[in-house]
């Protein structure tokens, strides 16, 4: 068992110390009786999920000045969550936010359930997500574990067993200490000090609460943990994206399948992505011209290189998708990958 006056530590650095974001309740306000909403918890952890806690800022503050309760998300368009979710990545979540939304506003009353065990039976909400919620929002001493918290235990505790095969000890070490007592601001806090202090790289243990007890610190191998299992290679595919416009500045665009990559998201239509170039596959037959440059972006599992072809003045019926007109069509409702491609026709126009 370990000391508890190492929480104790941690708690009086995040009370001077505590990050400022637009979901969160500060340690004052909390000591002073605000609980936290748990709709806006919940929408946080999802967006925060792979994602910087800088990009999800704006995000988070579209989406809850936009539907300010469960109520109102869950009686939104499908389309329109996703359009204001482009950009974010990671779109399987978006619907499953949609879907959580519609099971709690319909099915529990509008209420978020209050524990680690009924929040795991959400759509898409997981071992992390269940467990920040019902220790911020309920302060249930639920153990909650990121990469940041990962880093601070394999630090803490100088673990040398590489990632992800050394997780289940993480969580164990950090489940130990766990305060009973405000546990809602200590999962906070340490996910603080790994996003400020515990930094991957350059740790600026000087000024860190846990400076004394840091095992990696005494041992100097703070710099060299978490250790990490080597990572395979990421494959690159391949294919091509067809931009075709009608004479009225009108664009086609298709929604993808629901599963699947890029699921439910507006899109170009296009060949597969396979590591072998795909043939051709033209929604509509006219003379398009390839661009002499390509689109390149990163995804989990891949690098992709699309080749970008362009038509104009289309007036073919098309067999995929539909021409959206022009005052309809904003590039911003597009997932990266697709906004990048038409990023790269509006500089060749
Ligand atoms: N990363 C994910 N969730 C967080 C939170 N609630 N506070 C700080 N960093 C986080």
């Amino acid at each position: 068992m370990t000391d508890p006056k190492i929480s104790q530590d941690l708690l009086e650095w995040y009370d001077r110390h505590a990050r400022v974001m637009p979901w969160r309740t500060s340690p004052a306000d909390r000591a002073a009786g605000v609980r936290p909403d748990p709709y806006r918890v919940w929408m946080s952890e999802v967006m925060l999920q792979q994602t910087t806690v800088a990009a999800v800022k704006a995000y988070f503050e579209k989406f809850t000045g936009t539907w300010p309760t469960v109520m109102d998300l869950a009686g939104a368009d499908d389309a329109d969550v996703m359009a204001a979710w482009a950009g974010l990545g990671y779109y399987a979540r978006a619907r499953n936010l949609l879907k959580c939304a519609r099971v709690v506003a319909f099915e529990l009353g509008g209420v978020f359930p209050s524990t680690h065990d009924a929040l795991l039976k959400l759509p898409g909400v997981g071992p992390y997500t269940a467990a920040a919620i019902a220790a911020i929002a309920y302060d249930e001493a639920a153990v909650v574990v990121d990469g940041n918290v990962e880093r601070v235990m394999a630090r803490l505790h100088d673990v040398h067993t590489p990632l992800p095969t050394a997780k289940a000890e993480l969580t164990a070490l950090a489940r130990t200490l766990t305060p009973a007592e405000r546990p809602g601001d200590y999962a906070q806090a340490v996910m603080d000090l790994g996003a400020t202090i515990c930094t991957p790289r350059s740790p600026a243990c000087g000024i860190c609460p846990w400076r004394g007890p840091c095992a990696a610190r005494a041992a100097g191998t703070q710099g060299d943990l978490p250790k990490k299992l080597p990572k395979t290679p990421k494959p690159t595919r391949r294919g091509i994206a067809y931009v075709a416009m009608d004479p009225d500045g009108g664009v086609l665009l298709e929604q993808r399948p629901d599963t699947g990559l890029l699921g439910g998201m507006m899109g170009w239509p296009g060949t597969a992505w396979a590591e072998d170039m795909p043939a051709p596959a033209p929604p509509l037959a006219a003379p398009w011209q390839m661009l002499n440059t390509q689109v390149r972006h990163t995804f989990t599992h891949f690098h992709l290189i699309l080749d970008v072809a362009v038509a104009r003045d289309v007036t073919t019926a098309p067999t995929q998708g539909r021409f959206v007109p022009q005052d309809a069509f904003r590039p911003s409702d597009l997932p990266t990958v697709m906004r990048k491609v038409w990023d790269l026709v509006a500089k060749a126009t």
